[in-house]
């Protein structure tokens, strides 16, 4: 049995040096064309704040720590951006239906109401990512006075989400 371990070994680390050729494409972008800020007031502060909690997962820029250079952590990474702005891209916000805009605002409000965004997994290390209650309230007052906002300007029936099929 002992005879393998060498070889198991240097199995491993071949596979781990091999792995770091295969990098996933980065999230990084300037195209801002259909980004939140051309149709929406976002408050210096609330910008702030979307930018150190959210805009890593929810924009097509990141700033990428040092160990997203290593894989096969920047496979997971590269994940949860995907994901992220599957669900949520603030750099492309308008080029969705008004409806879907004015859900987008919704779904912020809940997930910092629940505490579920940003992920743990990323507070954990982005300590600034934190959100106080401030912080908190801050960027549910401005997604709420958003929505008012589409609804003053919209008729109410195209606010709503009408399911695909
Ligand atoms: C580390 C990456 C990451 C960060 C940072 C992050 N999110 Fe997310 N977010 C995700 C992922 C992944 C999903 C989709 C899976 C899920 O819902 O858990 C998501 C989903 C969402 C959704 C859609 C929820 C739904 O019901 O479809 C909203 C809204 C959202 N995030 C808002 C935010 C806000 C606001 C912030 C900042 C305060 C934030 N997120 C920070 C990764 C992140």
């Amino acid at each position: 049995m002992k005879k393998y371990i060498k070889p198991i070994l240097w199995g491993l680390l071949v596979i781990l040096v091999l792995i770091q050729f295969i990098r996933p494409a980065r999230n990084q972008s300037n195209d801002e064309t259909y980004g939140i800020h051309t149709k929406y007031a976002v408050p210096q502060e609330v910008d702030a704040i979307l930018k150190t909690a959210c805009n890593d997962c929810h924009s097509n820029n990141t700033i990428y720590p040092w160990y997203a250079n290593v894989q096969p952590v920047a496979w997971w990474l590269a994940n949860h951006v995907e994901e992220g702005k599957h669900h949520l891209n603030l750099s492309e916000f308008t080029k969705s239906r008004v409806a879907v805009q004015n859900h987008k605002f919704d779904e912020i409000i809940d997930m910092i109401k629940e505490g579920e965004m940003p992920m743990t997994s990323y507070t954990l290390i982005h300590r600034d990512a934190v959100m106080s209650d401030a912080q908190k309230q801050l960027v549910i007052d401005w997604a709420q006075s958003m929505m008012d906002t589409l609804k003053s300007q919209y008729p109410a029936d195209s606010l709503v989400l009408k399911r695909k099929g």
